[in-house]
This record gives structure tokens, sequence and C-alpha cells, in this order.
């Protein structure tokens, strides 16, 4: 089995095992703090222990990177990094609002331009979305691009989760100009940029950590993606636990453009 073959099934095994879960009283139990620096909640361990399970009953030789576990060796002679993100969007989770996902990816060197494999799984009803390096992105195995057209509605998905006065201020065009959403994960909105239904994202918090752009990030450069980071130069980082992202992404340049030109 190849890196994708396991991610997609090993996010399979996640819905199977939260589908229930999510919005339920113990969903929310508190395991302390993960090594992403938030409260781990039951739903997110019960999710990456089914990764950690499905990787050793495979024998994947790996690194994995997890949000709420930390660094986990699984072999000696690691193939490359499994970054995971198995509940992203834990507070949509934990209370029910349809709006959350796993998202996982593996990476050949260690920085997030090394990602060769993602998958995200849309927990609310298990659809699925995927992407290998040079090989296109995927929704429910049929190719997806980004909507590379003037849009009919221009919908710019922007993070104002904790945004203080000064980011709110320098946010407001943004806001005032376009269809702007904000839904709670970031990975799921990634994917949805990917599929063509968001014409640009934007987060400019410096709160996005590794395992909530990995997937997202390859999957949208598969679908045809313009990433940057917060200098609008091409979006990179180190896979380490202290990486936090600033990041916009667009269908094309003319958007990019129209959205945050004299913003960022
Ligand atoms: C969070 C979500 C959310 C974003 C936060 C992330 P988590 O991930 O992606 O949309 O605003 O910055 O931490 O904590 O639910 O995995
Ligand atoms: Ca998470």
């Amino acid at each position: 089995m190849d890196a994708l073959e396991i991610l997609c099934e090993a996010s399979r095994r996640i819905y199977e095992n939260v589908r229930d879960l999510a919005g339920t009283e113990l969903a929310a139990g508190d395991f302390g703090r993960g090594a992403g620096g938030d409260i781990s909640r039951n739903i997110d361990i019960v999710a990456e222990k089914t990764v950690l399970d499905y990787l050793k009953e495979t024998g994947f030789e790996c690194t994995v990177l997890g949000e709420e576990c930390g660094r986990v060796e699984l072999s000696e002679n690691p193939r490359g990094y499994v970054i995971m993100d198995a509940i992203d969007g834990s507070a949509n989770a934990v209370r029910g609002v349809p709006f959350f996902c796993s998202s996982l990816a593996f990476a050949e060197g260690e920085r997030l331009s090394s990602v060769t494999a993602g998958v995200i799984t849309d927990l609310s009803g298990g659809q699925s979305y995927h992407a290998a390096s040079g090989g296109g992105a995927f929704y429910e195995g049929k190719k997806i691009s980004v909507h590379d057209k003037k849009p009919v509605y221009r919908i710019v998905g922007v993070n104002t989760s904790g945004a203080g006065m000064e980011l709110v201020k320098r946010l407001q065009p943004i806001l005032e100009n376009n269809h702007a959403r904000h839904f709670g994960a970031n990975a799921l909105e990634m994917a949805m940029f990917a599929r063509g239904l968001v014409d640009v994202l934007v987060d400019i918090r410096g709160k996005i950590r590794i395992q909530d752009i990995a997937a997202g990030y390859l999957i949208a450069r598969e679908a045809g993606g313009l990433l940057l980071d917060e200098h609008m130069n091409p979006l990179d980082a180190d896979l380490s636990y202290e990486t936090r992202i600033s990041f916009v992404a667009a269908a094309n340049r003319t958007v990019l453009d129209e959205v945050v030109s004299g913003i960022i």
C-alpha cells in the first residue's frame, strides 16, 4: 500500500469511530493540553488513536506528527512523516456543528513543500478529498479544481476566530466587499476552496499549525490554487511544532488582487 492508500483507509476508520460521538457529552472529555497547545478532547484522542493503531497494524514505517500526541516514532527507518490533525474543527465536533474533518498528510522531507499525499475527510458525512503530488486533486473520486472563472458571488473565507481590534480593522475591507465566510475548520475550508466553492481564503492571524494545513496545502495546490504567505511569497514552512502560519489561497491572480490588494 502506498502512503495515499494508507491515509485514505486511516481517514475512513476515523469516520467510523467518531460519527456517533460528535455533539455528545462524551466527545468533550478533557485530556489536558496536547502537543499543539490546545486542550485535547476525547473525540480528538479517539480519532488519533484510530490512526496510530492502524499505522501500527499495517507496519507503515513513519514518524507521526500529531496535533495531540506529538512526535511518535513508529520505525527506526521512517519513510517520512504522517502529519495528523485527526479532528480539525474540534470545537464544532464537540458541539455537534456539522463542519469538522480529519486532515492527514504524508511528507517525505521536513518542509510543507515536501508533502506528497493528503487526505481530508468531512466527518459529518464521510465524504473525502485526496491528492498526491503531481496527480491532481479529487473529491469522492472525481477530479476537482479551483473556481478559475469570474464568480457570480465572490465568496471569501476569512478566519476571524480570536481576532482582536487591530486585525478586524485590517480585514474590514475584505469583510465589506465580499461574501465573507468563516466555518471553523481550516482543513475543510481549504478542501472546499480546492473544489471551487470558495474563491479566496485569508488567514493572517499567524495561528495555523502544520497539522491544520498540510493536507489542505497539497489538495489546494493540486487543484490549481495559488498559495501564498503573508508576504505574498509561495507558501512554505518547517514541519515543526513551533511553526505558526499566515496564508492566503486564491483561485487566480485576478481574484487575489481584487480581494487583498492594499490589505496584505
Ligand atoms: C482549528 C481550526 C480552526 C482554526 C484554528 C485551528 P483544531 O483547528 O482549524 O478553523 O481557526 O486556528 O486551531 O484546533 O480544531 O484542530
Ligand atoms: Ca485538531
